[in-house]
């Protein structure tokens, strides 16, 4: 079995690259929507969702660093143009969203692309017996759940 410098099976990691691609390009896309929020935003709750808006995107600016390395990590080459992120991406692109419930429904809703793609990449990283990926996704994962339900209570949801 061919396998890479860190053990894993080639085929397997070729595999994992693609989805970790994947995550990245709407990681980005996200992260793009979540500075549009910041900005943008408007009414009483403008100084709280600001704040939040910024932390979020921060945390995601984040995650695309610690995604595309893995991904180099794994022997493949992160997505690096917003062309490929556009037709990678199922998070489409947000535009002059200052309506703090439409923007808060739409952060719930990308949150929502994300842990779905995460948990397919932990069940592959499993059967590759890939820890490395598997310990990043769980730990998305477990952020981003308590996300959808603090930004849920914030909707009264
Ligand atoms: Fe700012």
């Amino acid at each position: 079995m061919k396998t890479i410098k860190i053990g894993i099976a080639a085929d397997k990691a070729e595999k994992m690259v693609n989805q970790l691609n994947t995550l990245l390009a709407n990681v980005q896309l996200f992260y793009m929507n979540t500075r549009g929020l910041h900005w943008n935003i408007t009414g009483e709750k403008f100084f709280e969702l600001h704040l939040k808006f910024e932390e979020l995107y921060n945390d995601l600016n984040l995650k695309a660093d610690e995604l595309a390395e893995r991904i180099l990590t794994l022997e493949g080459t992160p997505s690096h143009n917003f062309t490929e992120y556009k037709t990678r991406a199922e998070i489409t692109e947000l535009t002059d969203v200052s309506n703090a419930t439409t923007g808060v429904q739409s952060v719930i809703d990308s949150l929502g692309v994300l842990i779905r793609l995460e948990r397919e990449l932990l069940s592959l990283a499993q059967q590759a017996n890939d820890e490395g990926t598997s310990a990043l996704m769980s730990d998305y994962i477990r952020e981003q759940e308590k996300l959808v339900w603090m930004y849920s209570a914030y909707l009264g949801k």
